[in-house]
């Protein structure tokens, strides 16, 4: 089917604001909200309860989704994760037990690394399962349980609007291996879905913060660096933020937990370094900020991308502040995706880049 870039200029412009509305769809094949429970997919009946611990391999920005859902799957769930890039796990000779589960996220389904590493570990004889874009991928078509995202096709090289359905899909199977393996209560489960089914809302309120960000971008094309800090569920957000700029404005950018900023990015510290420091009001918010100070005591230019609470409490005035709706941390991930994308996607404008199709990339990755 065509798919044309409709009134935006990009396509990923378009997928972009696409988000609400995929979002929907996704967290509508997870959650019965009728009964306030989360639900798997037909075919895709995995017994979470079964297996000890989970391994998740992926590539990019799907990589950066599964990170997240580490945090998720370990917290709600207390299922153990191992993760890892692909590229390095399928030569890894990682130790896998027989029967556990093994998850691939992949928006195309055809990267060639994540593959191997799905063969790899169906080698091994565990269960495979993929997040995966493309119902009829390779990756989909090897797996023994598909959860689909249904982002639509995604046309711009760097990810947005299947990012964020792979994190919807991460957290509702988290939610639901917490339930089956009774590590919350049905209540809580309750209590989750509510939020889940929340998020395109909260998704609609963060791209009207469009214009603040646009704002940022002609600063942020003054710059030859970038760094982005997080902690908890906002560091892979960090690294996934540093990696969407990099990738279409060609300026450097690192992702770095912020607990780490004295043990090396702090050296880089002075008035030319602009920080992005993606910090929702979660739990471990004030320690964040412990290192925004660290930031701003050195003269960094900080771009605090928070919440209204987060703003209130953070007691420090940054250089530029993005202020969203207050979220629940739980889904604080997925909506702080937005700006985040936002920012990378108008510095490349304004620096006149070839958004949808940077040089050197490609969408998918197909040989090794
Ligand atoms: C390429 C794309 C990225 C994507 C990654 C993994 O690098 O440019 O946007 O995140 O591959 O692709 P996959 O299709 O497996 O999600």
């Amino acid at each position: 089917t065509l798919v044309d870039k409709g009134n935006f200029r990009h396509f990923m412009a378009k997928e972009i604001h696409e988000q609400p509305e995929v979002l929907g769809h996704t967290l509508s094949r997870y959650l019965d909200l009728t009964q306030s429970k989360t639900v798997l997919p037909k075919g895709a009946e995995f017994d979470f309860a079964s297996c000890e611990r989970l391994v998740i391999s992926a590539c990019g920005t799907a990589y950066y989704a599964g990170l997240i859902g580490k945090y998720w799957f370990e917290t709600i769930a207390r299922l153990p994760v191992d993760i890892d890039i692909a590229s390095e796990f399928r030569y890894r000779e990682v130790p896998v037990k027989a029967g556990d589960l093994a998850l691939f996220v992949s928006q195309s389904g055809e990267t060639a690394d994540t593959l191997a590493s799905l063969r790899y570990c169906k080698a091994q004889g565990m269960k495979i399962g993929a997040v995966v874009n493309v119902p009829e991928s390779t990756i989909a078509r090897e797996a023994d349980f598909v959860f689909p995202t249904i982002a639509g096709r995604e046309i711009g090289v760097a990810s947005t609007k299947a990012f964020v359905c792979q994190l919807a899909v991460l957290a509702s199977l988290a939610v639901h291996a917490g339930r089956v393996r009774g590590t919350i209560s049905d209540e809580r489960e309750a209590e989750l879905v509510r939020m889940l089914a929340e998020i395109p809302a909260y998704a609609v309120k963060a791209l009207r913060h469009e214009v603040e960000v646009e704002q940022l971008a002609q600063p942020l094309s003054k710059s030859q660096h970038v760094l982005y800090l997080g902690r908890g569920t906002s560091f892979p957000l960090a690294m996934e933020g540093a990696l969407k700029l990099k990738e279409i404005s060609y300026i450097h950018a690192e992702g770095y937990a912020a607990g780490e900023l004295k043990h090396g990015p702090i050296a880089l510290i002075d008035e030319t370094m602009p920080v992005v420091i993606v910090a929702p009001y979660d739990g471990v918010f004030e320690k964040t900020v412990s290192n925004m100070q660290e930031v701003a005591a050195r003269g960094g230019r900080i771009i605090l991308i928070t919440d209204q609470r987060g703003a209130e409490e953070s007691g420090l005035q940054a250089w530029k502040t993005i202020v969203l709706p207050d979220v629940p941390a739980f889904i604080a991930p997925i909506v702080h995706a937005i700006p985040v994308q936002l920012l990378a996607y108008h510095t490349a404008v304004f620096m006149g880049t070839d958004v949808d199709q940077p040089r050197n990339l490609a969408k998918s990755v197909t040989v090794e």
